[in-house]
């Protein structure tokens, strides 16, 4: 891989954190991000995340109102949804710094008043990184509700690979200094683009890769409509493709949980991490 293709989220996050605001135009919103700010002679100031093999995008608490099943969809809005238009676009790498096609982001977030659709799906939806391993959806900005400052949340999941669930943070957010979830690692870069706002994050999964080696996806997982049956009574164990309704029991390394939203189980979606999926016993 030659230097030009090896795109820096650390050079990246490092300008957006400089700029305060708004980052600059072109780090936003396509391959040329990192590229342009290397070519231009800004020496990036720290190793690019993909040299190292450190640093993957570190993991968030999931919050209580991930929901599964979540339409599978690139825009969250309709012509009359409420809110700034938010477009938010990345790539998802692996430690290699080569892209991921195929990766499962799945998001959530609150509408503009600051509330999440525990009922629906308003503001949620799961769609998968194209060939070039891009992403983009279209959604708002969202509102704020008590004790956090503003976020949207995602499940990221390379074919085959553990699911990273983490949170999208908005540059100069008062509440940012207040926020004790709040991560800077997890800033997204963005700009005004009247009549809306653009913002921009590349992930980095824990996954493997040589600079020849792509990776491949053959195990594609996706959260699609539970086939939710029922389960024997008294708690078997947890297994991932097994469809749960709630209230069901089972097992999990020892401890016993009930099933708290009809779901398909996914790898990753053990119950010790989705808390609500599973309560413990
Ligand atoms: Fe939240």
């Amino acid at each position: 891989m030659d230097e030009e293709n090896k795109l820096s989220r650390k050079t990246v996050l490092k300008a957006a954190l400089a700029a305060g605001v708004a980052a600059p135009v072109a780090l936003i919103g396509g391959p040329a991000l990192a590229r342009t700010t290397v070519a231009s002679g800004q020496a990036p100031e720290l190793t690019p995340a993909c040299d190292d093999g450190d640093d993957p995008t570190p993991p968030q608490t999931e919050g209580p109102y991930f929901k599964p099943n979540s339409p599978q969809r690139t825009s969250l809005v309709t012509p009359n949804t409420q809110g700034t238009r938010l477009t938010v676009s990345g790539y998802v790498f692996g430690l290699g710094c080569l892209p991921i096609s195929r990766v499962l982001l799945d998001f959530w977030q609150a509408d503009v008043n600051g509330a999440y659709d525990n009922v629906g799906y308003t503001f949620r939806g799961h769609q998968f990184t194209n060939d070039q391993g891009a992403f983009s959806l279209s959604t708002i900005v969202p509102g704020l509700y008590p004790g956090r400052t503003r976020h949207i949340h995602v499940k990221v999941q390379a074919p085959g690979r553990p699911v990273l669930t983490t949170q999208l943070y908005f540059p100069n957010e008062p509440r940012n200094n207040t926020d004790s979830i709040f991560d800077p690692r997890l800033l997204m870069t963005v700009r005004d683009a009247p009549p809306g706002r653009q913002a921009a994050f590349d992930f980095v999964l824990n996954v493997p890769q040589t600079s020849t080696t792509r990776p491949t996806s053959t195990t594609q997982t996706t959260p699609t409509t539970s086939t939710s049956t029922s389960n024997p009574p008294g708690g078997t164990t947890w297994a991932a493709g097994t469809g749960y309704s709630a209230g069901t029991r089972v097992t999990y390394s020892g401890r016993g949980y009930v099933c708290l939203q009809a779901h398909t189980a996914q790898p990753g979606w053990e119950p010790p991490s989705t808390p609500a999926l599973w309560r413990a016993e």
